[in-house]
């Protein structure tokens, strides 16, 4: 009999069984497999698989917002040298999607809804020859009567209820704000962003017959064959994507985006093999944006700082029918106490290319504004930031009454704090001045929900004592390839040299995917469940009970009885496909990594400009799985911080809705000057509500409140309180105090 007669994680695993193996390679600072092959060059990402015959096609985009392609001059491009083919009446795809629903919508691309929408395809033979014929391609337009806006903040603007979710509504907030001992009401705002993912998108598609083979730069395998299928109306079964190596995807390569369904048309139409590569300034037009937020915080608080009263309410934007909506107050619900409260996002129906998941959709820009909103609270109340929050921890989540599985916030906020030396700072600002720099510290509190999704993954057993773990899980840069081969060489008892993966490519059991933070835990998961299987197998072939098996180093042994996998094995190998479905467990707790980030930071005294010194972030989240990998994953987190804090805005031109800043020069994400020495402090623990493996998501868990404790020691720094992301020079100049007046 299975143990687990359904895969639905119903009830927490409370057996820790990572605990008790024997192996020790589970959480260990293991290298990432694959390593070597990035560094050398030798890992092979989409755009560079070679093909002979491969045709080039560059995409074009639209020069006006919206309206209709009337006419496409193809003739005169179709006679310049090496031009193959001009596709634009063919469906191709308007938007990008947002790669959770598995629907993709056959659209037609002359209806233009944004600033360079892609409105068509030039093929030639070599990239030069087609990027200079989609530069001569003329195209006339009619412009739409009927424009929607270009910005958010337009009276023209169409204000709707997401699709998605409610609002959460519990006693009265506006009588309990009059009410209060201390009330904080506060407006912010955070400006679109981009993924600004290293690797551009690139699709190489190629045709046998009626089956389709890309190669290509994805982040959710199963989801995107499904929608590459609808799009081009055929059956998923005769779609495969191959996409080993991912340079980032930060939620772009959630969804398929233009270049993936444009090459897969032209390479049926030419018959040949078609590789279009989209340029740094395509990504950051058509692909997925972050949208912007304004967003209303109310804090109501008591004598002794804890909250009975708290609002959050955000306008975001997307395109008219997208469904996703910024999740903005997504923490909000179950971070903090006060159960008067108003939590509700608006999406405001735009001309912008589509809004999805940007780096931790939600709360990323959701905590960074609670965060600094709280700072004001403290401040009002006078109280440490830290003993505010450690107040205002709820025995369950407010309204909703739901219980928390575990919840490492306290022990994050008193080892952050103790690691940085938070006892050092000065609770008022402009305090400590060293040269032309005020000095500041700040702190906030990190969450980020835990999802826990469908996966699954075959592992094998082999008869020479190696193990072979095979899902279309991708690794977008996350270390996939590590953590799955060492919770297969835990459970299997083998050394990790003895454990290969492979992983990306669909012709494997789906995956979880990698997005929303998940991948580990839901697609790890799924290895440990085959490995359980292949365990009773073993057990059974050394005669003992599964529960009695410990297998360290390729040798089985319970009790005195003892014997190689090899002996065991007698020339067969173990086979078995592991599955995991999120059940009754994602509801019955409210499921949650939590972390506290501190940050140092210097406002220059006479320009305003800020450097973040120094940042210690401490993060609980389950077990750790690799704690190299896991380090890292927070590390970035962090450096995201530093940009949403300080430099990352897409800014458009409000005349006609172009992206003005379209590269990584005008772009600013964070580089290494920007970035400073980071402490990281993994915290030990264990939630077996969220996982079989104990452990809860990381990814994206060092972004969620980071830039508002960068934000709260502007503040701490030189008494300037700006509620506008990101806080760059030109906004904090017009407040800063006197630069030569004497320091308190
Ligand atoms: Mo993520 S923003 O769900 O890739």
């Amino acid at each position: 009999m299975r143990l687990f007669k359904t895969d639905m994680y119903n009830t927490p695993d409370t057996r820790n069984l990572l605990d008790h193996t024997r192996q020790g390679v589970i959480g260990k600072p293991l290298d990432r497999p694959e390593g070597p092959l990035k560094v050398s060059g030798s890992a092979t990402y989409s755009a560079e698989w070679k093909f002979d015959n491969c045709a080039e096609g560059v995409l074009v985009l639209s020069t006006i917002a919206q309206g209709t392609v009337e006419t496409i001059h193809k003739q005169p491009v179709l006679n310049m040298p090496g031009v193959l083919a001009v596709l634009a009446d063919e469906a191709m795809t308007r938007r990008s999607t947002q790669g959770t629903a598995g629907e993709a919508p056959v659209q037609d691309v002359h209806t233009v809804e944004y600033f360079a929408q892609p409105i068509a395809l030039v093929v030639a033979e070599n990239f030069e020859q087609a990027r200079d014929a989609a530069l001569a391609l003329k195209v006339d337009y009619a412009i739409s009567d009927e424009p929607i806006a270009l910005d958010p903040e337009s009276p023209d603007a169409e204000v709707e209820d997401p699709a998605n979710s409610e609002p959460v509504k519990g006693g009265d907030l506006d009588q309990t704000m009059r009410d209060a001992a201390f009330a904080v009401d506060v407006e912010y705002d955070t400006p679109g962003h981009a993924s600004a993912a290293m690797e551009p998108h690139a699709t190489i598609a190629q045709w046998d017959g009626d089956h389709l083979v890309l190669h290509g730069s994805y982040q959710m395998l199963s989801y995107n064959v499904k929608e590459i299928a609808d799009c081009l109306s055929m059956s998923p079964k005769k779609v495969r994507i191959i996409a080993p190596y991912v340079g980032g995807g930060f939620g772009s390569k959630l969804g398929i985006t233009h270049e993936a369904v444009a090459a897969a048309i032209a390479a049926k139409e030419l018959q040949r093999p078609v590789r279009v590569v989209m340029t740094r300034q395509h990504v950051f037009q058509t692909v997925m944006r972050r949208s912007e937020t304004r967003q209303r915080v109310r804090l109501a608080a008591d004598a002794s700082g804890k909250l009975i009263g708290l609002g959050h309410e955000a306008l975001v934007s997307n395109l008219p029918d997208e469904d996703f909506a910024e999740p903005v107050t997504q923490a909000t619900e179950f971070l903090y106490s006060g159960e008067n409260r108003l939590l509700e996002v608006k999406v405001a129906r735009i001309s912008r290319m589509t809004a999805g998941s940007v780096r931790a959709p939600g709360e990323a820009v959701g905590m960074q504004v609670l965060e600094a909103a709280m700072d004001e609270l403290a401040e009002a109340v006078g109280i440490d930031p830290v003993e505010l929050r450690k107040r205002n921890m709820p025995d369950k989540v407010p309204v909703e009454g739901t219980p928390y599985s575990s919840r490492m916030l306290a022990e994050a906020l008193d080892q952050g704090a103790s690691a940085f030396g938070w006892d050092q700072r000065n609770a008022a600002p402009c305090q400590r001045r060293e040269g032309e720099w005020w000095i500041g510290m700040g702190m906030a509190s990190a969450a980020r929900v835990n999802m826990l999704v469908d996966a699954e993954a075959r592992v094998t057993l082999k008869a020479d004592g190696t193990a072979l773990v095979e899902t279309d899980q991708t690794d977008i840069g996350t270390g996939s390839y590590a953590i799955l081969g060492q919770i297969a060489g835990e459970m299997l008892g083998l050394p990790i040299d003895r454990v290969k993966v492979m992983l990306g490519d669909t012709s494997l059991p789906a995956g979880a995917g990698s997005g929303g933070s998940f991948g580990a835990i839901s697609t790890g998961s799924a290895v440990m469940r085959a490995c359980e299987e292949i365990r009773k197998r073993v057990a059974k072939a050394l005669g003992c009970d599964a529960e009695d098996l410990d297998i360290k180093d390729g040798v089985a042994s319970a009790g005195d009885d003892s014997r190689a996998l090899t002996d065991l094995l007698d020339g067969k190998d173990f086979a078995e496909t592991g599955s995991i479905k999120p059940g009754k467990t994602a509801k019955d707790y409210s499921q949650a990594s939590y972390g506290a980030f501190f940050a140092e930071v210097a406002v220059n005294a006479f320009t305003g400009e800020t450097r973040v010194r120094r940042m210690t972030g401490a993060f609980g989240f389950g077990r750790v799985l690799n704690a190299k990998t896991a380090r890292s994953q927070c590390l970035g987190g962090m450096v995201w911080g530093i940009g949403s804090a300080l430099t990352e805005e897409l800014a458009f031109d409000l005349r006609d809705g172009h992206l003005v800043n379209h590269d990584l020069a005008e772009y600013h994400v964070p580089a290494h000057a920007d970035v400073p020495a980071i402490e990281v402090i993994l915290l030990e623990e264990r939630d077996a509500a969220a996982s079989p493996l104990q452990a809860k998501g990381v990814g994206e868990l060092g972004i969620c409140g980071a830039a508002g404790s960068i934000a709260n020691a502007i503040y701490n720094a030189c008494g300037v309180r700006l509620r506008s992301f990101p806080m760059t020079l030109d906004k904090v100049i017009d407040q800063l105090p006197d630069p030569f007046a004497k320091v308190a």
